[in-house]
């Protein structure tokens, strides 16, 4: 072992970060043990105790590259070119953050303000963050997009997914896409956020273009296709239709579902195998037994009813029933403008009837589960080394302890980030 680090500094000042969800290039051949770690989360249940967490006390990780090559007991890593210590504290996956809209312009705090002061949340208010979106340049859009994904990096994301949705012409949704790429391999195309307002009385013309000239204009950066399927936004059929279109040019769906009211967004999600159905806050007895018999992972998004004051979605029902479940904050101006995957877990576990350990689950490979991933959300030999540090004895702080900054170190692909 060359070095040893401090547990409170495993960023090294020679390197610079790198955007949160795309490829880098990391050193191979290099071996670094963390070691004493008093709780390891590895969502492998054969490496830990069995569970779905498959936790080991007074553990030890090994990574080689930009990938993990040894997980275990501390007493029996092997020997590595590096040492960090982990001084006892707990280490978890770093999280997946499966559904963030993040390329936008301007904020809405008066409409928050508002809505704390009585207001009920109708979605109307994309339409101002489109038009401050479609006002700003490609420099601003980016300076943005960096500025949320340093604060989610801070708070140990290592993996995020955002969205197209605040530009809603076929210029402005590509570009949207265009610069999240450069950030993300998890690029959603969401031209159907609402029908955009230059289409108010042909709402027809606009699921045309968002099927069409959009959709190839889009295509070239995106790996998702998702739809705001809602009253106001887009019902089942225009929902298929969009859907339909991207699978056919290879996307993939995913849904804005059952959010604010009842709907056939989740029975879609299904039909359609989409890989994740988001939001679930309002589900039919139906909508949760087809979720239960499907691939189709309910995405669930506390910071919306958080910043909207709405009912919870029924984590215990879902889990209860079967359903796999993915936590993500859904970060945008408008309904969650919250970029902290630790805040969504503290939530959940404190009001959607999630314990600790499901919710640090579904943070982690829930969301790579709802990203179609095997390669994120876990810490064991072969998988990405995306490893968060907390300042805690074990993830149960995450929501024991609500609002404190417990993360204290991230690698992401096996590079210490500057925090
Ligand atoms: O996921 N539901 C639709 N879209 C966002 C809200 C976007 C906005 O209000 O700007 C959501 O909550
Ligand atoms: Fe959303």
């Amino acid at each position: 072992m060359n070095s040893t680090s401090t547990p409170s500094s495993p960023g090294s000042p020679n390197r610079t970060n790198s955007a949160i969800g795309s490829t880098t290039d990391t050193t191979t051949g290099t071996t670094t043990v963390i070691t004493n770690i008093g709780s390891l989360v590895t969502n492998d249940p054969s490496l830990g105790d069995e569970s779905p967490l498959g936790l080991i006390l007074d553990a030890a990780v090994v990574i080689e590259g930009d990938r993990v090559v040894w997980t275990g007991e501390n007493s029996k890593a092997p020997a590595t070119d590096n040492r960090v210590d982990a001084g006892g504290r707990a280490v978890l996956p770093g999280f997946v953050d499966s559904h963030s809209h993040l390329v936008f312009a301007g904020d809405r705090t008066q409409e928050f303000n508002a809505r704390m002061s009585g207001r009920s949340y109708t979605a109307g208010g994309i339409r101002t963050t489109v038009a401050a979106t479609r006002a700003a340049t490609d420099a601003e859009l980016e300076a943005n997009l960096t500025r949320y994904l340093r604060e989610a990096l801070r708070q140990g994301t290592t993996t995020f997914e955002t969205k197209s949705g605040y530009g809603l012409t076929v210029e402005d949704e590509a570009r949207a896409l265009r610069i999240a790429a450069a950030h993300t391999d998890e690029v959603t195309y969401l031209g159907a956020h609402i029908v955009s307002p230059d289409y108010a009385d042909d709402p027809a013309a606009y699921v045309a273009l968002v099927t069409g000239e959009m959709l190839d204009a889009c295509v070239p950066y995106a790996r998702w296709v998702d739809v705001f399927c809602e009253k106001g936004a887009f019902d089942g059929d225009q929902a298929r239709a969009i859907l339909t279109a991207g699978k056919a040019k290879g996307l993939h769906p995913r849904i804005h579902a059952n959010q604010l009211s009842y709907g056939p967004g989740v029975q879609l999600a299904v039909e359609l195998d989409a890989a994740s159905a988001d939001h679930c806050t309002h589900l039919t007895d139906a909508d949760v037994d087809a979720l239960a018999n499907s691939r189709t992972v309910a995405t669930l998004l506390p910071g919306a009813e958080f910043s909207t004051r709405a009912q919870w979605p029924d984590a215990r029902r879902l889990l209860d029933a079967g359903v796999t479940v993915a936590l993500s904050t859904d970060c945008n101006p408008g309904s969650s403008f919250t970029s902290s995957v630790p805040f969504c877990i503290a939530l959940a576990v404190r009001d959607m009837g999630m314990t600790p350990d499901e919710a640090a689950w579904s943070a982690t490979a829930g969301g790579a589960q709802a990203l179609r991933r095997d390669d994120i959300g876990r810490i064991a030999p072969g998988a990405y080394a995306d490893l968060t540090l907390l300042d805690a004895p074990s993830h149960v702080h995450l929501a024991y302890r609500p609002g404190v900054p417990l993360v204290s170190g991230v690698w992401r692909r096996g590079v210490p980030m500057i925090l």
